[in-house]
């Protein structure tokens, strides 16, 4: 009925106020599966931020999940850590346990994307195996291709929302208010440990050595998308959404 239809209406309008909830209450629309991949800070979370803003799907960054295991002070933060700070990966054997916990949960039957996983061929093989048994497979990868020269500024001045997580960067992406976040209104920011000069050097060293081998996995079963990610990150977006609309089920 009326009513019941505006009843819904009112709902969504009140879940999409709150931006900064996980998209993946919301039920309907684009229904994908995909890896988002990309050197670190080619723009893949702050990308995920706004597909996840705009279709139903649940968002996955190892990355992020490691973090707040380390802020937890669980067994996984403490072993994470130990790696993450020398801008290293973090062992296949972890990773790949923490993503096949991940995709079992009811949110990713929606649709999914992992956002820095996988980074090995190693994952990227046991990642098969897990989106086969759980009937999930990937429709694409869409990577976010930057120039890894333009990478260190990326990331030098890169902060985050504590409330939300929303990316921002000093110069690129500042919010519109100053010290205000745009997603939540948070007023507290803070930057990523990692992004020291020292680690970012060896963390985009260590993944730019992995990145062609994975991109020729993916070229080879035709699912990789390029994006040229060294774009206004709302015209990256615009490229994506392209892809999505083209391989959405
Ligand atoms: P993770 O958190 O995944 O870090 P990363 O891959 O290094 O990538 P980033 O998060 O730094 O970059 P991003 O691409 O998300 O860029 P962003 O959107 O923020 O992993 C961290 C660590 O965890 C790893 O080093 C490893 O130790 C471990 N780990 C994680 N996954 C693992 C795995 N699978 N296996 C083993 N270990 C794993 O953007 C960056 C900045 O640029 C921001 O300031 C943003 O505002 C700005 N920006 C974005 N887009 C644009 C644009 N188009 N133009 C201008 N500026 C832009
Ligand atoms: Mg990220």
């Amino acid at each position: 009925t009326n009513w019941q239809v505006s009843a819904l209406n009112r709902l969504e309008a009140v879940h999409s106020s709150f931006k900064y909830m996980p998209a993946r209450t919301i039920r309907g629309g684009c229904n994908v599966n995909l890896i988002l991949m990309g050197l670190p800070g080619a723009g893949k979370g702050t990308q995920a931020e706004r597909i996840e803003d705009t279709y139903p799907i649940a968002h996955i960054s190892t990355g992020d999940m490691f973090r707040a295991a380390m802020a937890a002070g669980t067994a996984l933060g403490k072993e994470a850590k130990g790696f993450i700070d020398k801008g290293q990966l973090v062992p296949d054997s972890v990773t790949n346990g923490i993503v096949k916990e991940r995709l079992a949960e009811s949110d990713t039957d929606a649709g999914y994307m992992l956002d820095g996983f996988p980074r090995t061929i190693q994952q990227a093989e046991a990642l098969e195996t897990i989106t086969a048994d759980l009937k999930k497979p990937l429709d694409a990868v869409i990577n976010i291709d930057v120039a890894p020269a333009k990478l260190v500024d990326r990331l030098s001045g890169r902060f985050i929302c504590k409330t939300c997580g929303a990316t921002y960067h000093k110069i690129y992406n500042p919010p519109k208010v100053a010290g205000t976040c745009d997603r939540c209104g948070g007023h507290e920011f803070f930057q990523r440990e990692d992004d020291k000069p020292e680690t970012v050097k060896n963390r985009l060293k260590v993944n730019i050595e992995m990145n062609t081998p994975l991109l020729d996995f993916y070229q080879k079963k035709g699912l990789l998308h390029t994006v040229n990610g060294d774009q206004d990150i709302d015209k990256v977006f615009a490229d994506i959404k392209t892809i999505l609309a083209a391989v959405a089920k």
